[in-house]
């Protein structure tokens, strides 16, 4: 599959009507995009077949015509397919790839091909069925990692752990409530997934070059041969639009967001320091210098692909802001950035799905880590307020001295003496104590999306329903 670069002064065999000579050697570099379009050679080869069999049915080519254009094409998929196709670059494009052999393969007949067509079109949809192909993939994808964690959330449904802000401990949580975050995190990316699906159902082919064409083409047909839901109605719109690209990347941009957050939690989890997570050897690495050393590679090139998927959303936001309509060459750049995101997009997913399946979880670290810094001081107040009818503000200054005692003693809240608690305020009981151990705590939240474990298994059912 080598790229041909021979210099060649003929002009173009597909346009170069006009022209005296050939490109230099520069403009055919910088011009064309078959080093990365080739990739659509399955999407352009299927819109191909379909275009030739809409232009018979019409009667717009003899049906002996689109036999050899069909049969040909086919020919030229598997020879791609098994690698047996020579890649030029002269030839600019894989539209102009493939036609050119089919010419060779058929003779004259492949010149009726691009009748009531473009490469306008063409590209458009070709890049439009990858897209939406990947997509579906993403889609696949994400519903197998909600998968993962509504395992890991149903096991870890009563494990207790800190819940943080400003990563300081807050209050505690438990560990299958903080995996279905993540769980409503990744459903509305897959959500997002699904409406784009619906944004770009459309088929662009039979926009022609911009103005539509004069044949009597049925682009309904087309369409539905093709898996659209319809045409696109409007063929201006139809060559110069690629928001359909720029979404993709969008929804990339977001569940890479995600994705890295949850490698950041991996990262912190799985240090020492924290202990809360134990990766699999199958996720992570050793060092070349420190024996003891277990790092969380995966994780951290997670992290590390999301800048590369913003980088391609910037970059074809950037690439599309100044263009007037319809079609312009800059619009060749497109491609690069949604086959770079869409491999990492991939990675990170299938990397995350995989640490969260083998990540052990040491229940006992959690634990201990969510009954330290004062985690339940909130519980202490709130029993104020509902056993001493204290207002919430007075409730919080009492508990503020109590959490101070503690400090100033070095120990937790649920070992201050009562008589130390009563010297704060009097209306203190030894029923307090109740709720100051962790798990008093988290049952306790049971409000709607609450951290109590009969709430996170009420999540959990309502996800299993939908996944
Ligand atoms: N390789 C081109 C692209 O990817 C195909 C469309 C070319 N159209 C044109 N008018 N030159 O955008």
């Amino acid at each position: 599959m080598a790229d041909d670069t021979t210099d060649t002064k003929s002009s173009n065999q597909m346009w170069g009507g006009r022209f005296a000579s050939g490109p230099d050697a520069i403009m055919e570099e910088i011009n064309a995009s078959i080093g990365f379009d080739k990739k659509l050679f399955a999407q352009d080869i299927r819109g191909s077949i379909a275009h030739a069999t809409m232009l018979a049915h019409q009667g717009i080519i003899s049906a002996e015509d689109k036999d050899k254009i069909v049969h040909g094409l086919n020919t030229i998929l598997s020879e791609i397919e098994s690698g047996n196709f020579e890649f030029s670059r002269q030839l600019e494009d894989i539209h102009m790839n493939v036609e050119a052999r089919l010419a060779t393969l058929i003779g004259p007949a492949a010149g009726r091909l691009h009748t009531a067509r473009s490469r306008n079109d063409q590209v458009a949809l070709d890049f439009r069925l990858w897209v939406k192909e990947e997509l579906e993939k993403t889609e696949q994808m994400l519903t197998g990692l909600i998968a993962a964690f509504l395992d890991r959330a149903e096991e870890h449904a009563e494990s207790v752990m800190p819940g943080f802000t400003h990563l300081q401990t807050a209050q505690p949580v438990t560990f299958g409530h903080h995996c279905m975050a993540y769980v409503e995190m990744f459903g509305r990316d897959r959500s997002r997934v699904r409406h784009a699906i619906e944004h770009l159902d459309e088929s662009p082919i039979g926009a022609a070059a911009l103005a539509g064409t004069g044949y009597p083409i049925d682009r309904h047909m087309t369409a539905k041969a093709l898996g659209f839901r319809e045409p696109t109605r409007n063929s201006i719109d139809t060559v110069s639009d690629r928001d359909f690209a720029i979404e993709f990347l969008s929804i990339a941009a977001i569940a890479g967001m995600h994705l890295s957050r949850l490698a950041e939690e991996i990262v912190i989890w799985s240090t020492p320091q924290f202990g809360f997570v134990r990766l699999s050897d199958a996720f992570s690495t050793g060092s070349s210098i420190m024996p003891q050393k277990k790092n969380p590679d995966a994780a951290e090139l997670v992290r590390a692909k999301t800048g590369r998927i913003n980088g391609s959303l910037v970059a074809l936001l950037t690439i599309m802001k100044g263009l007037p309509l319809a079609y312009s060459k800059d619009m060749q750049e497109d491609k690069e950035q949604v086959f770079d995101a869409a491999e990492s997009l991939e990675l990170a997913i299938a990397a995350m799905t995989g640490m969260v399946r083998d990540m052990t979880v040491n229940t006992a670290r959690m634990k201990a880590a969510a009954g330290s810094g004062y985690s339940t001081a909130t519980d202490l107040a709130d029993w104020l307020v509902r056993e001493a009818g204290l207002p919430f503000r007075d409730a919080h200054h009492v508990t503020g001295r109590a959490v101070a005692l503690a400090e100033s003693k070095g120990c937790d809240l649920a070992e201050l003496p009562l008589s130390d608690l009563q010297a704060i305020n009097p209306d203190i009981t030894d029923k307090v104590y109740d709720v100051l151990t962790v798990e008093a705590s988290v049952a306790s939240r049971k409000s709607f999306g609450g951290t109590a474990p009969s709430e996170v298994r009420r999540q959990i059912a309502f996800w299993r329903d939908r996944n």
